[in-house]
């Protein structure tokens, strides 16, 4: 019999360039590059926002991007806006602290408490989910458990997706592939974190689904944790 689920269902999505990056350059909003969308990706990427109970993206992304994570282009609910956070060091007038969707802020036993008081005063939900940095399995447990959270996307950027994928909370993974290349050895990729030393640490992807949307190829993977790249057939 399968375990029953105490975490979300874990949509990984992403707009990334043919050489893998997902910005200009280090410390570049990523809105640069989204204005390159073709609009049917843009209604797909909101659509997917409609379909899912929550949306986190990592605090460095909302200090450079200061992403709304809304539905806009499409009718539906915005689902709840999630940011691990550890210290709740994220500006105040940050646009996911202002109305339009719920907004829960996850810190860590680090982080001070004028800082979490504040948050709050914005309308926004605190969880303290870890002692040093946010806990992200303790999160996703938090969200299925006390949020009701079933399935979560998560929209970046490099840190908190190579943290998501280390410990195996991303079950699937949404490309949209724009068609340039911006060049630059530390500019941000896909995933970031560390290297790995063999092909036996490789983060095995199933290849489910590609399609044209609009002028954009989409790619879409299953994440299958464990699989040895030994075992894929070429
Ligand atoms: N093209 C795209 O689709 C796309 C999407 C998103 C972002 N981006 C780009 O990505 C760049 C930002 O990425 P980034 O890698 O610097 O930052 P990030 O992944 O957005 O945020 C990382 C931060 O999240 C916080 N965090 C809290 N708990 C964590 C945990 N357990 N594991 C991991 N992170 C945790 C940490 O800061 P604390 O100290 O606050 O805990 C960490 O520094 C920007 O240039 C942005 O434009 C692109």
């Amino acid at each position: 019999m399968q375990e029953p689920k105490t975490r979300p269902h874990v949509l990984m999505m992403s707009e990334i360039t043919a050489d893998g990056k997902l910005t200009l350059k280090r410390g570049a909003s990523s809105k640069i590059l989204m204005k390159y969308m073709a609009p049917e990706t843009e209604v797909l990427l909101h659509n997917t926002r409609a379909d899912y109970d929550a949306i986190m993206v990592g605090s460095n992304t909302i200090k450079i991007d200061n992403s709304f994570l809304t539905v806009r282009l499409v009718p539906g609910k915005s689902p709840l806006r999630v940011i691990p956070n550890s210290r709740a060091d994220i500006p105040l007038d940050a646009n996911v602290l202002k109305p339009g969707a719920p907004t829960l802020i996850a810190v860590s036993g680090e982080a001070p408490p004028d800082r979490i008081a504040a948050i709050r005063s914005r309308g926004a939900e605190v969880v303290v989910a870890g002692e040093r940095e946010v806990d992200l399995p303790l999160l996703m447990q938090i969200l299925h458990d006390r949020f009701g959270v079933k399935k979560l996307m998560i929209e970046g950027g490099p840190t908190l997706n190579w943290y998501m994928l280390q410990h195996r909370l991303v079950d699937e993974i949404r490309l949209i592939h724009l068609p340039f290349i911006v060049g630059g050895a530390d500019t941000p990729s896909l995933v970031g974190g560390m290297h790995i030393d063999s092909e036996d640490e490789m983060i095995v992807l199933r290849l489910k689904k590609h399609y044209l949307c609009g002028s954009n190829l989409v790619t879409e993977y299953d994440v299958l944790y464990g699989e040895k790249v030994h075992g894929i057939s070429r």
